[in-house]
């Protein structure tokens, strides 16, 4: 089957960020580092032990202080605007960016996250603007953000978030320090080699019954247009299934249908201005909140609980996530409970669902457009699988396929921001990022996209097929 592309996109979709607020970005971000630095105000000052800051601390003063402190160490930027910092400048660019289509050859950055990306044009690569109140540093140097991705002084943390974000409850992805590293070592043996061997039939016999319902699709003419996006979200949301939850999967993806209808009512909450409290206001968004939440647990504790007697009948478990989990919850320092195996299934989902599904469909795109590496990479598969559906041992050998994937991942980053939040004034290759008074903390906000490029500057350029 060859892929063609017609006409020009309007793309516009979220990609997984574990934070959230990458999940209204879309599918690629081109240069942006991004560390912001926010102040909250912590326990301490709720429970009195330090005099309440006075609304000209928080709306004027401190920002003006920290952005003194900042442009002393040569940080360029923008300036504090009283109450929105740049936020009214952030929605005006973005939606103006997305207002139009953009040509298949345009690069992404700029309609994706518009306004970081013109930071970055002005300022360099290490540059301030402001969320609101809270100071943020943009990174655009892959080491910068090397350091601060592999930080291990516990200075620099994921962002806090609101407690309805908390809602989708994404496991591993919110821990820190020894309890991320003690779930991470569980989890880990899934994504092993010889587990995804035994999966593999099972993604295979996903990936079949689209190529053949693409062939019915095309009829005897051969060719026929078609939403890959759409046809990819299912792929993903199969495999993604059958990999979590096995024999269980139609019963898992009824649960990822209602948690895609949780993320969308979850993201308004992000969006808005969350008061304390406001989770317990018994609104009509907050009880269907809730009632899907309800309904999700009870679903995947069914899941389990079948799971459970399976094992018990004989079935190892080494097939799937959920087995691996209620495997491991036999060792002796293994404290997961039944509410964390159903938060890593789900964080399972969130995860990969949607950034699979974007690197497949932006995929066959940049196939379309160059027709010489389609059939370098249809070439390729034939000689190594011929006929047979592909195995783990001959996947690993697919070596142009490889570096398409990796030149679409780097052109069209499903993930391009990551935020993290310094609880302590921290310094990062001679820059002080500062944590504010005793109740403040700092926020960074970092996209992984130059970190991509370095690799790829390294292994890809000979196959370079698509510079803009
Ligand atoms: C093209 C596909 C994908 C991309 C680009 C991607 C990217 C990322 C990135 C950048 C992070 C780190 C986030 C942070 O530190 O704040 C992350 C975390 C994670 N991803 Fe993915 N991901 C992809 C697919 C998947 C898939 C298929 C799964 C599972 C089925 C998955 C599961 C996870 C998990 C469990 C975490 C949290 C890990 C931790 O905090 O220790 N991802 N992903």
């Amino acid at each position: 089957m060859h892929t063609q592309a017609r006409g020009s996109a309007n793309l516009g979709k979220r990609v997984c960020d574990p934070r959230g607020k990458g999940l209204q970005l879309q599918v690629g971000l081109q240069t942006h580092l991004l560390v912001s630095t926010a102040m909250h105000f912590g326990s301490a000052a709720r429970a009195g032990l330090h005099p309440r800051p006075g609304v000209a601390h928080t709306f004027w003063l401190k920002p003006k202080s920290q952005e003194k402190r900042l442009r002393k160490q040569g940080i360029r930027g923008t300036s504090y605007k009283l109450f929105n910092g740049d936020e009214k400048e952030f929605a005006r660019s973005s939606k103006e960016a997305r207002s139009r289509p953009i040509a298949l050859n345009q690069e992404i950055a700029p309609r994706v996250l518009p306004f970081f990306y013109k930071m970055v044009q002005i300022y360099g690569k290490v540059s301030l603007c402001w969320m609101g109140t809270r100071p943020s540093l943009l990174l655009a140097d892959p080491e910068l953000v090397r350091l601060v991705l592999t930080d291990t002084s516990g200075h620099i943390i994921k962002p806090p978030r609101n407690a309805l974000v908390g809602l989708l409850q994404l496991g591993v992805s919110t821990l820190e320090g020894d309890k991320w590293a003690k779930r991470r070592r569980l989890m880990t043996p899934a994504f092993h080699a010889e587990r995804l061997r035994g999966m593999i039939p099972a993604f295979s016999a996903c990936c079949c019954d689209l190529v053949q319902r693409w062939k019915k699709l095309a009829g005897p003419q051969g060719s026929c247009e078609l939403d890959v996006a759409s046809e990819f979200n299912i792929l993903a949301s199969d495999v993604i299934a059958r990999a979590a939850f096995g024999s269980s999967y139609e019963e898992g993806k009824k649960i990822f249908d209602l948690q895609k209808d949780q993320v969308i009512l979850v993201l308004e909450a992000f969006y808005s201005i969350y008061f304390p409290g406001l989770r317990f206001i018994p609104s009509k968004k907050n009880k269907k909140r809730y009632s899907i939440d309800k309904e999700i647990k009870a679903a995947l504790r069914n899941i389990i609980h079948k799971k459970e007697q399976a094992m018990q009948n004989g079935d190892s478990g080494d097939a799937d996530l959920l087995g691996l989990l209620l495997q491991g919850r036999d060792d002796a320092d293994n404290d997961m409970k039944i509410e964390d195996v159903i938060e890593e299934c789900k964080l399972f989902f969130f995860a990969g669902q949607e950034t699979t599904a974007n690197l497949l469909t932006w995929t066959l795109i940049v196939l379309s457009m160059h027709p010489f590496w389609q059939e370098k990479a249809r070439e390729e598969v034939l000689q190594i699988c011929g006929n047979r559906a592909p195995d783990i041992d001959s996947i690993k050998q697919l070596r142009i396929v490889s570096m398409i994937l990796n030149e679409v991942l780097r052109l069209y980053p499903p993930v391009n921001l990551l935020y993290r939040h310094t609880l302590k004034e921290t310094s990062i290759r001679g820059m002080s990022i500062p944590a504010g008074e005793q109740v403040g903390a700092v926020e960074s906000v970092v996209s992984m996209h130059n970190v991509a490029i370095c690799y790829c500057i390294k292994v890809i350029i000979p196959f370079s097929f698509f510079w803009f």
